[in-house]
């Protein structure tokens, strides 16, 4: 497969999976935490569907197009080691929804990632919260659910906090 096929598949599942959980979240309260701005297309499309919601945004710094960056309440520049520990005085409550697209592509790199965000994760995510990851997390306190129809295994892992 081309890397442009692969491309093509990873963010077409990526919008499959947020469409599926914008459907999912309307009964749990608390803002969205998106872990990774990027280019910010996801942080776009998660803004365009969730009007309603406050959306806080997590980078080291600011690669997106200009009209794809959140106000400067809403994006916590920084190592999301950090940041992530220590956000509770902006965010407040507990996220409904947690996305997480941090996969560096490199198995040691995720691993080290996988480590020392599951307990930040957990502790940020309300009862009933929803966390979506490219990377596996190890979350105890919560139950796997199952991908939309269609996606492929481990494309994405998908959490609902007990
Ligand atoms: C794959 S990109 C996110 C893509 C984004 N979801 C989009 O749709 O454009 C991952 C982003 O996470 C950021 N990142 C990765 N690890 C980080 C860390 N430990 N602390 C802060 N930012 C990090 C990188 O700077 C990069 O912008």
């Amino acid at each position: 497969m081309s890397r442009l096929d692969s491309f093509i598949r990873r963010v077409t599942a990526q919008r499959e999976i947020l469409n599926y959980i914008i459907d999912l979240i309307p009964e749990v309260e608390g803002p969205v935490l998106e872990l990774g701005l990027g280019n910010g297309r996801t942080y776009d499309h998660l803004r365009e569907n969730l009007p309603d919601r406050e959306i806080f945004v997590f980078d080291r710094a600011i690669n997106a197009s200009p009209q794809s960056v959140p106000d400067g309440d809403h994006m916590i520049l920084g190592e999301i080691r950090e940041t992530l520990a220590f956000c509770g005085p902006r965010v407040k409550a507990k996220a409904a929804f947690i996305h997480c697209d941090l996969g560096s592509g490199d198995p040691t790199t995720d691993l080290a990632t996988r480590a020392w965000i599951s307990p930040m994760i957990s502790e940020r995510t309300g009862q009933g919260g929803i966390v979506a990851s490219g990377l596996s997390l190890d979350l105890p306190d919560f139950e796997e659910i199952a991908l939309p129809d269609g996606i492929q295994k481990k494309r994405y892992f998908l959490y609902r906090k007990l």
